[in-house]
């Protein structure tokens, strides 16, 4: 079959690239989807098991490091447009292991940024190179403010040092080479798929199998979610009606602080698992602080609601249920992302928080 477009989309095993992936290869038959993906730790296949037969979409194993690779593959499936969501994502590994954050984050970037600007040359007209970013970028906040697309960079762990130069990269491809660009500035997303080691589903799990639910230092840390069905919207509304060489910030205009996110997270999994109201909140344990923890962040996501009208459509009740509800009807892939490597992380991870709090 001939398809419209050829798009790329990388990291499309992970959390919200697995969204991505299977919006696109359900509501577009007629673009080809190729999903690149490393598969590490945080890389899944099962993630895609309902879509990985439909005739519209591949998937290529394959690290964003290797050049080769990419040129090859650019010239196999001339993509008209690529979705970049291919990262190490998680701020607590980043402290642990930079450099991984270095290669895949800025290093892959680059390279991802080269293979497109060689494959299209002056010819870009209908093309896009879309790099999905995150808040992070913008630093922390106090008690007030929002972030807009104005708001200067101030990265300050290694995660979010890794992703501000990543846009930063991007930015200077489509200023020096004419490359066409648009990147989104993410706040904290959730919802079914996500690895254990972020907070939601790791507060899930642990509930669940009546583990300490760990709060760093004194919980009073703000994040904005969104519901990761309502990014993934977010996404395809940008990459078909975004502008050239713009910043769209993406929020869900629900701020939590963590406490009382697990605090409600505890009510939701007592009602679900039939346990007297209050019992999961005798699980939470504060424990040491994530070193250089970023107090609170909040996004200003008027821009896209102006220009491309762009909101999100689930609550946090309705979310948090949902997302509560997921990880209970799904034990078995939660089963097979919490064995062998996750344990020794989580080990080393939690057992030292706890001993030197
Ligand atoms: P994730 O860790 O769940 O998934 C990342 C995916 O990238 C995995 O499938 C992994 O195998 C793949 N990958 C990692 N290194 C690779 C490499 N070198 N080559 C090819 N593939 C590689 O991450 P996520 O939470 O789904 O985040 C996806 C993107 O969205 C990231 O760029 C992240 O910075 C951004 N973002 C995430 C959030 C959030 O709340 N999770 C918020 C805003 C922005
Ligand atoms: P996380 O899900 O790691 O996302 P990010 O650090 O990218 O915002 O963490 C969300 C918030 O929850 C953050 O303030 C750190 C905190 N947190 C805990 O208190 N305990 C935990 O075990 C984890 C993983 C996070």
């Amino acid at each position: 079959m001939a398809y419209s477009k050829h798009i790329l989309i990388t990291g499309g095993a992970g959390f919200i690239g697995s969204h991505v992936v299977r919006h696109f290869v359900q509501k577009y038959p007629e673009y080809l989807i190729v999903n690149l993906d490393k598969l590490t730790y945080a890389g899944n296949l099962e993630n895609l098991k309902d879509i990985e037969s439909a005739p519209n979409y591949v998937f290529i194993k394959g690290d964003i490091v290797d050049r080769e690779m990419l040129q090859q593959l650019f010239a196999r499936y001339g993509f008209d447009g690529v979705i970049h969501l291919a990262a190490e994502s998680h701020v607590d590994r980043s402290i642990l292991n930079p450099l991984a954050f270095i290669e895949t984050n800025i290093i892959g970037t680059v390279n991802l940024l080269d293979a497109a600007r060689h494959s299209w040359g002056d010819h870009t007209a209908g093309k896009l190179f879309y790099h999905v970013s995150t808040d992070e970028v913008y630093g922390s906040l106090g008690e007030t403010g929002l972030f807009t697309e104005e708001t200067p960079y101030d990265p300050r762990s290694p995660y979010s040092a890794s992703k501000a130069s990543s846009d930063h990269m991007v930015r200077a491809w489509h200023h020096t080479y004419g490359l066409p660009i648009i990147i989104s500035n993410c706040s904290n997303n959730y919802g079914p798929y996500q690895f254990p080691e972020k907070l939601i589903p790791l507060v899930i799990h642990n509930i669940k199998h009546h583990k300490p639910l760990p709060i760093y230092g004194d919980g009073q840390y703000t994040r904005d979610w969104l519901w990761v069905k309502d990014h993934a919207a977010a996404i395809d509304l940008i990459f078909h009606e975004g502008r050239n060489g713009e910043t769209y910030n993406i929020g869900g205009n629900n701020e939590w602080k963590n406490i009382d996110l697990v605090e409600k997270l505890c009510d939701i999994m007592d009602e679900l698992l039939g346990r007297a109201q209050g019992s999961s909140r005798q699980l939470i344990t504060f424990v040491k602080d994530r070193p250089g923890h970023d107090r609170r962040y909040a996004i200003d996501a008027s821009k896209i609601k102006r220009e491309l009208g762009w909101q999100p459509t689930v609550s946090a009740e309705e979310g948090l249920r949902l997302t509560a509800q997921w990880y209970l009807d799904n034990e078995e892939w939660l089963a097979h992302v919490t064995s062998g490597a996750y344990q020794q992380y989580y080990e080393k991870q939690y057992r030292e928080r706890v001993q030197s709090q």
